[in-house]
């Protein structure tokens, strides 16, 4: 098992309770930042190596730089805790878990880049952890960690006011500049980009977007020094990160382990491995837009996204869908395409149309009235949307189509040839036998 400590989902009782995020060094690493200019704190994140885990995996301490220097024009922190990508959870615990650390690096990152007001935008849906949050967001005021009292307790002229605002239910709003038209209280369209977020952002002003767990991590950052969290995990991609696994696993959640940690040893080792004790047909290593793995190729691979690209995959949001070897790829895929399609915003033709092609062809497939011509349409119908759109939900919507048919073309050809799905042994991932005696780790979140 690992030797990491949990740096974000730490094995604490009611660490949500204000009092006892205290007892724990609560609120210490903003007073540690605040010793620090607030270059020095983004040379910090720029050495931890850390990268953003809303999806891109783009280097945070990069991103703060691009924020212009100054105060002539107001700025804005958007976290983004949209989280609707089917397989991925894991922000969620932090709101449930840990909010005030989350808050705390909401000060640290607001100081680091001059930003007076903070947004935390959170999915429509999660009713209870926005009661959560804001439950954490009310305490932290009445402390006056947060505010214009902050200067008082903290003892320095920096304030910061967080807001929290409540999505409506779009996946699409989860893309940076569709969140930000979202808060604006526009329909979320996402907007061309350039110019990005840190040149116009919300209300045109300079405004940089980072996903909560992103941000949660900077206090630890902070308290460990950069260097050091740097020596954690995968090199190129440094640090915990939260594994969200779901699919035929006999304990799904979310588990905080390094980066680089194996997949088998989450699936296994972690998440109990496979319901039933079947073998993998399928995992999707980072929510459901990321082209999938198949069974037999997963032996030996490192989650991180350094690792993952080689394979054609990306590390997205490390939300891990385990699919066993009864699984209809075709389904599968089916049902991937119908969310891509109904969540497309409809502004460009490639993804409006092409998603609804996708579906279409695809349900031809599942009902048995395609033929394998019809494979060959649907790759070049995804190879047109990638790359041809204002955000990259298109790609989004693309990439496990094409993947899935790439990675798994007999299952279709035999669905179209057969009108039913059949198994494919000589792809699956069996058990390992290392595996053999299950190690459950207590208390995961
Ligand atoms: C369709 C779509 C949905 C997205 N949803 C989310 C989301 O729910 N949460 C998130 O943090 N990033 C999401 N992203 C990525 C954001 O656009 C952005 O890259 C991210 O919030 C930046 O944070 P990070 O640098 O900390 O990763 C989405 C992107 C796309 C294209
Ligand atoms: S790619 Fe799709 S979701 Fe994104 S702007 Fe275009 S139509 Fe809208």
């Amino acid at each position: 098992m690992s030797n990491t400590p949990k740096l974000l989902l730490p094995d604490i009782p009611n660490l949500h309770e204000i009092d006892v995020y205290l007892t724990n060094g609560g609120y210490e690493q903003y007073r540690k930042a605040i010793t620090m200019t607030p270059d020095q704190v983004i040379n910090e994140v720029k050495i931890s190596g850390l990268r953003g885990r809303g999806g891109a995996a783009f280097p945070t301490g990069l991103k703060w730089t691009f924020m212009p220097k100054g105060n002539e024009k107001p700025k804005y922190l958007a976290v983004n805790g949209d989280e609707s990508e089917p397989g991925s959870f894991k922000d969620r615990q932090i709101f449930e878990y840990n909010p005030h650390q989350l808050i705390e690096g909401i000060l640290i990152a607001g100081y680091a880049m001059g930003i007076n007001v903070a947004y935390i935008y959170i999915r429509g849906e999660y009713h209870k952890w926005i009661k959560l949050m804001q439950k954490a967001l009310d305490d932290a005021y009445n402390k006056g960690f947060v505010g214009q009292k902050m200067k008082e307790i903290f003892g320095n002229d920096y304030f910061l006011d967080i807001y929290i605002h409540k999505g409506a239910g779009a996946y699409i709003c989860g893309e940076e500049t569709s969140l930000m038209t979202s808060i604006e209280g526009d329909r979320g369209y996402p907007r061309y980009k350039p110019p990005f977020p840190a040149q116009y952002g919300l209300w045109g002003m300079p405004t940089t977007v980072n996903n909560v767990e992103t941000i949660a991590t900077v206090p630890a950052i902070i308290k460990i020094g950069g260097e050091n969290y740097a020596k954690i995990g995968a090199p190129g991609h440094t640090g915990t990160l939260l594994y969200g696994v779901s699919g035929h696993i006999n304990k799904p959640g979310v588990y905080e382990l390094p980066s680089g940690t194996l997949l088998t040893d989450i699936i296994y080792n972690y998440a109990g491995g496979v319901k039933k004790n079947k073998k993998i047909k399928a995992v999707i290593p980072g929510g459901s837009s990321m082209p999938p793995l198949r069974g037999d190729e997963i032996e030996g691979v490192k989650m991180d996204e350094e690792s993952l690209k080689k394979l054609g995959t990306h590390i997205g949001t490390a939300g891990i869908i385990v699919m066993d070897e009864d699984t209809d790829i075709v389904k599968v895929t089916l049902r991937i395409a119908h969310f891509y399609h109904h969540e497309s915003c409809g502004q460009c033709t490639p993804c409006r149309e092409g998603c609804g092609w996708m579906e279409k062809i695809l349900k031809r497939i599942a009902n048995g009235d395609a033929t394998s011509k019809d494979l060959d349409l649907l790759i070049s119908i995804a190879n047109n949307i990638e790359g041809n759109t204002i955000c990259a939900l298109g790609d989004a919507a693309a990439w496990p189509v094409r993947g899935f048919i790439l990675k798994f073309r007999d299952d279709f050809e035999k669905v179209i040839k057969h009108r039913r799905t059949f198994i494919s042994p000589n792809i699956v991932h069996g058990r390992r036998n290392t595996a053999s005696t299950l190690i459950y780790e207590e208390g995961t979140n």
